[in-house]
């Protein structure tokens, strides 16, 4: 099998990836910058897999050093995690992320022209669909005007992808992933958020552990059954695993067209209170919480329409809530020595 590029590979969906790809037999390289990943967890990796997989620490901002990577290695594929991702963050700095979510992607798509590479994955994000007309949403659904810069770098990205497959050899698959949780089965890798969580399940876990001293929930005057929001949330050995079958995808050459996307759920929506309810119930922890007023942004309710992925790619996801949530206090537990 071929070697794979996998840039931001030592952060939490990307590591988690690798552990995938190789047991499906691909080697890879991993390049991160480490902006938000520690180095550890080449360890972890190491002790799932049994070696320490090929990185080199770089910046892909770096133009001359993308394409040194590209010059010393020869790669069948591209996986392209690295992004900054925190929503809030992209508010107050629009041009970092301006700056790294798609000038690193640019100078990764020159090298892969250049290079010949031809296979390229992008991660992206349900956040491109903004408030949803309808649910569950499928990938023909409208792209909306992006509620942040950081969902407005996913959009451009994605015509970026769109507009150079137009005019060169690329092939590439779009994953929209809805919303990560869990860890892998050994809790050796997992979400490592740094500072306080923006994301519900690390807030959760981090609050079971004693860290936080309550959850907050944003808000339950939601036109939802319990008025708190609805979101699809996958487990991202999951969602890794969907990764692999995709570059089994184009390595064979059985796309269909230069730019396929695809949904990465579960096609099941769960409010945060089924949420906190599911996390009690499985991990026998008493969850302390308040309801406080709405988070600016959020949408009410988002899950997936899980067609496309089931009938074209003949993935779908073999993980339920309650286990995302337990093998994410697993990792959790371990992290803090619990
Ligand atoms: P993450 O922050 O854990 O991983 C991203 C990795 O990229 C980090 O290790 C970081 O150090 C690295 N990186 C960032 N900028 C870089 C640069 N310029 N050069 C080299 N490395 C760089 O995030 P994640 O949750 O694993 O997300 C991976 C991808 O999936 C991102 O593109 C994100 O936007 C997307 N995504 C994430 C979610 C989610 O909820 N986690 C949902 C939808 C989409
Ligand atoms: C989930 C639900 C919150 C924290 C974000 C990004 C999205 C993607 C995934 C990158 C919401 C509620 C949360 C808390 C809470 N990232 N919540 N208390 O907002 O669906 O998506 O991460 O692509 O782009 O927007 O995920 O985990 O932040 O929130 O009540 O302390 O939990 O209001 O309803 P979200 P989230």
């Amino acid at each position: 099998m071929g070697k794979i590029l996998v840039t931001g590979g030592l952060g939490y969906i990307g590591s988690h990836t690798v552990v995938a790809l190789h047991e499906s037999g691909y080697s890879v390289l991993i390049v991160d910058d480490l902006s938000n990943s520690e180095r550890t967890v080449l360890q972890g990796l190491e002790k799932i897999i049994g070696f320490t997989p090929e990185f080199i620490e770089l910046d892909l901002r770096d133009k001359a050093a993308v394409k040194n990577i590209f010059d010393q290695h020869s790669f069948d594929g591209v996986i392209h995690f690295a992004a900054s991702k925190a929503v809030g963050e992209s508010v107050e700095n629009p041009l970092l992320y301006y700056e790294n979510n798609i000038n690193a992607l640019v100078y990764v798509l020159q090298n892969c022209v250049a290079h010949g590479v031809h296979n390229f994955i992008f991660s992206s994000s349900c956040t491109v669909y903004g408030e949803p007309d309808y649910l569950p949403i499928d990938e023909s659904a409208p792209i909306k005007r992006a509620l942040s810069p950081y969902g407005n770098t996913k959009q451009i990205a994605e015509e970026i992808l769109h507009d150079l497959c137009k005019v060169s050899d690329l092939r590439t698959i779009l994953l929209r992933y809805f919303n990560p949780i869990g860890a892998h089965d050994s809790a050796l890798i997992g979400e490592l958020p740094k500072g306080v969580p923006q994301n519900l399940v690390p807030f959760i876990t981090q609050t079971a552990a004693g860290l936080r001293e309550q959850l907050s929930v944003f808000g339950d005057d939601y036109p939802t059954a319990d008025g708190s929001c609805i979101r699809d949330y996958i487990h991202v050995m999951d969602l890794a695993e969907a990764h692999v079958v995709a570059l089994d995808r184009l390595v064979k050459k059985a796309q269909q067209e230069p730019v396929e996307v695809f949904n990465l759920g579960t096609g099941q929506g769960n409010s945060v209170l089924e949420v906190i309810k599911t996390f009690e119930e499985a991990t026998s922890v008493t969850l302390p919480y308040k309801i406080v007023g709405r988070r600016e942004g959020d949408v009410i309710a988002v899950y997936a329409d899980t067609k496309k992925a089931t009938q074209v790619l003949g993935w779908s996801t073999q993980r339920d809530l309650a286990t995302s949530l337990s093998s994410a206090w697993a990792w959790e537990k371990r992290i803090r020595g619990l």
